[in-house]
């Protein structure tokens, strides 16, 4: 049985042992995994840790504000960077999944050895989990936070890298996020992938696109929060459909909703979620937003699907 009181205690003294008298800086997406590396680091070197949040301008509505808050509410030393138009530009052109993934890579850790560089910090904090290792050892995703296990040398970006929660599965992390007395709605929160909305918007991902997205990300949240299942969201696909909006044809953007129940994000099982619910969601997703013509809904499982659609 895991012990997260022990987990806490032997982390905090391996963290002090690494860092050392150094600083740190630790990316927060704001995600229950590196919410919780960045309160642990933090428990273990206090003012030596800085934590930046990163705007890519693919975060759901209202969440930069979120972790920012959160962040600074735990006393925390938070920087935010503004990074929405060097990711947009990265992305310009890129349709294929795992390109898209590597370019969100790399803009991701020039932008945080950027900030390490003029803070002159050596360590790098994140929230890489067992499942992200697995998962990008075993050749099935570029996970974007997984570098050293695939052979990457993190000094090529230009820093060292601390990953305190990289033996453990998501359950586990919630069990130290409790311990550590995070607010419920950071141990209990829905996990969010680090490429965000970027993995939800099938081919070139473009700042109208992403706010299609994101404003059904909003919607299927709204109507499942009593759901409580794992992962509950809304993916545009780069094809396109025939509808009728006003009485005109209108050959409209396709929306998928995915809604799972899963333990560690490792397999995962389609919801059987009630039709009034769906019909709900679809009728406020064509209805609330002008472009999408078409709601579907999800049926597979992992395996043989992943959970994202990239
Ligand atoms: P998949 O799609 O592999 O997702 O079934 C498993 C879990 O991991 C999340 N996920 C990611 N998280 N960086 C992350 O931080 C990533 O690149 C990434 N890709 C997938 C996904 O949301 C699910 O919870």
């Amino acid at each position: 049985m895991f012990d997260a009181k022990k987990f806490i205690e032997d982390s905090l003294e391996e963290i002090k042992k690494a860092v050392g008298k150094d600083r740190v800086i630790s990316a927060c997406s704001g995600g229950v995994d590196s919410t919780v590396a960045t309160a642990l680091v933090h428990k273990a070197v206090g003012d030596s840790l800085v934590a930046v949040f990163i705007d890519d301008g693919l975060r759901r509505e209202g969440e930069p504000e979120f972790v920012v808050k959160t962040l600074k509410n735990l006393s925390i030393k938070t920087k935010y960077i503004d990074a929405k138009k060097d990711f947009f530009e990265v992305f310009k052109g890129k349709t294929d999944a795992e390109e898209k993934r590597k370019a969100f890579r790399d803009k991701f850790y020039k932008t945080l050895g950027k900030a390490a560089k003029e803070e002159k910090i050596k360590f790098i904090v994140q929230g890489t989990i067992k499942a992200d290792v697995i998962e990008t050892v075993g050749g099935i995703k570029s996970q974007h936070n997984v570098l050293e296990q695939i052979g990457i040398n993190p000094e090529t970006y230009g820093y060292k890298i601390l990953e305190p929660l990289k033996e453990l599965f998501k359950p586990e992390v919630r069990m130290v996020a409790r311990e550590l007395c995070l607010p419920k709605e950071v141990s209990e929160r829905m996990p969010f992938p680090g490429p965000a909305l970027s993995l939800r918007v099938l081919g070139e991902v473009t700042p109208e696109r992403v706010a299609i997205v994101r404003k059904a990300t909003e919607i299927v949240e709204e109507e499942t929060r009593e759901l409580g299942t794992f992962q509950n969201f809304a993916v545009l696909h780069n094809d396109k459909a025939t509808g009728i909006k006003e009485g005109k044809r209108v050959y409209g953007n396709i929306i998928t909703v995915r809604i799972v129940e899963s333990k560690d994000a490792v397999t995962a099982k389609a919801r059987q979620v009630p039709y009034e619910i769906l019909m709900r969601i679809a009728g406020r997703i064509t209805g609330e937003i002008p472009s999408v013509v078409r709601c579907l809904y999800d049926i597979t499982d992992k395996p043989p699907s992943t959970i994202e659609f990239e």
